[in-house]
């Protein structure tokens, strides 16, 4: 058997020096989120997949912000300043990409649509040409602003830029989409010999096609399926755009696995989140993060949830916040509850309105069904904690935990001043100021003893006449 020739190492570059001035905004542009994730990072996940040799980023703005958002990665920065055009940025990788060979990939940081399936597509197929270059094209209706696509007998023989381009040229309407594969040998070579005399005055990239061509080297195209997948984020309203799109491909994924979600449009669920079959996603929520919701759960109206796991048959009644925690099965969470970090709600356990846990875990069969604070509390199985309830963890230096043993009830409106253990069974009386540790199956009444006053408001009417 012969053995399979080594595949040819993949260099990305990726362009994201220009300004992006139309975002008013002091955050680097690829670093804007959607869908939980900055723009370049869903380019970045995307682009991992081919497990490339070398990754570049050309900057040349808020440069300092950039590296830090990828500090300790495997992402090399080059530095484009001043930005004098699209083929001038590529130039600054060069130094990076010395003495190497293979095949460059080229994008714009901006684009966090497109596809593994169709990069996939553009380097095989630049490969199998054995190609100098290879464009990425899509056919618009609108092509204004675009660079297009000039044929001669079938093959491409230039890019023209909107601004350049003549009344003719603008009717076509193949536009470059900004994406290439080149071939790394010759490519700086040819880059030199691109000028800048044009309508913008810039070192133009496309103008690479020309250059090949007159060169005699093979210049490829592939047109892209669905033109979506390069929309470009160059304001709030395409932030906006691609966000909503990230949005229905994640939920048209869940639904084809058997998730119901009554209003796509207003589910906001995020790439990494997990969805069991049969759970039913009610109108306007956000799951954040990593996520995981179980099957057959029912997630309601204004729910928001981060980086949890909700295993299966779970109710999350309206407006929960719920952040790094864990429910397990059948428990039933609000309306109007909010799970805060490190919190852990048994089996069948009931968490109800107005209730918040901080740190505490609630044991199997455990209820807080009204008007709670939970914090670094542990609390046993089958506990019944009454409205009201406070466990005061703080006393305004540092944090106390409060222990609840199975069985043990807690009645309403009462404080459990920490460090307490309320032993197994224990009974707390309502209006109970505990400070103690409480014995198992003892009950504790900590509250002052009422006293009637016979005929007393009678009394004090009479003293007024
Ligand atoms: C470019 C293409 C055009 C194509 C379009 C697709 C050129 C000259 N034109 O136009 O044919 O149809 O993309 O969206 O390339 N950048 C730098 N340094 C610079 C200039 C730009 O790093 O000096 C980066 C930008 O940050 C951006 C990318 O290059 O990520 C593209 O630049 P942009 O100005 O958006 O190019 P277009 O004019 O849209
Ligand atoms: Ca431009």
């Amino acid at each position: 058997m012969t053995p399979s020739p080594a595949p040819t190492p993949l260099h990305i570059v990726i362009l994201a020096a220009g300004k992006g001035t139309r975002m008013k905004s002091r955050i680097p542009k690829v670093l804007h989120r959607a869908g939980g994730k900055a723009l370049i990072d869903h380019l970045l996940a995307t682009v991992a997949r081919f497990r490339p040799a070398t990754t570049t980023l050309v900057i040349g703005h808020q440069t300092e912000d950039l590296r830090a958002h990828f500090a300790g990665r495997d992402v090399v920065f080059a530095i484009q300043e001043p930005q004098l055009g699209t083929g001038h940025a590529l130039l600054q990788a060069e130094s990076a990409l010395k003495g190497k060979t293979g095949c460059v990939l080229l994008l714009s940081g901006d684009v966090p649509l497109i596809r593994p399936e169709t990069l996939g597509a553009l380097v095989e197929h630049h490969l199998k040409q054995a190609a100098a270059a290879t464009v990425l094209t899509a056919v618009f209706e609108q092509p204004d602003g675009y660079g297009r696509i000039v044929r001669k007998d079938g093959a491409i023989s230039a890019i023209v830029e909107h601004k350049d381009a003549s009344a003719e040229e603008r009717g076509i309407r193949e536009i470059n989409s900004g994406i290439y594969a080149f071939d790394l040998p010759p490519l700086f070579d040819a880059l030199r010999q691109v000028g800048s005399t044009n309508a913008q005055g810039e070192y133009y990239l496309p103008d690479l096609v020309r250059v090949f061509r007159q060169m005699g080297r093979r210049v490829e195209t592939v047109v892209l399926a669905d033109s979506v997948e390069i929309l470009g984020v160059n304001s709030r309203k395409e932030l906006a755009d691609v966000a909503a799109v990230l949005r229905d491909r994640k939920n048209a994924d869940l639904m084809a696995r058997g998730v119901t979600i009554l209003d796509p449009a207003s589910a906001w669920i995020q790439p990494d989140v997990e969805i069991g079959a049969d759970t039913v996603i009610y109108p306007n929520i956000y799951l954040e993060g990593t996520t995981k919701v179980g099957s057959g759960c029912e997630i309601h109206s204004g729910v928001r949830i981060v980086d949890s796991v909700i295993a299966d048959d779970v109710v999350v009644s309206n407006y929960c916040v719920i952040r790094q925690s864990v429910v397990d099965r059948g428990a039933q969470i609000g309306p109007f509850a909010q799970l805060r970090p490190d919190s852990r709600v048994g089996e069948s356990a009931h968490v109800g309105n107005f209730v918040e846990l901080k740190k505490t875990t609630m044991g199997k069969g455990a209820k807080a069904n009204h008007l709670a604070y939970l914090g670094d509390a542990t609390i046993g199985e089958k506990v019944n904690i009454g409205a009201g309830t406070i466990t005061c963890n703080y006393d305004g230096v540092n944090k106390h935990p409060t222990i609840i043993e199975d069985g043990a009830f807690i009645g309403s409106d009462s404080q459990l001043i920490a460090p307490v253990r309320i032993g197994r069974g224990a009974y707390v009386a309502a209006g109970s100021s505990i400070t103690e540790d409480v014995p198992a199956g003892a009950l504790a009444i900590a509250r002052g003893r009422q006293v009637n006053k016979p005929g007393w408001i009678a009394r004090l009417k009479q003293r007024k006449d």
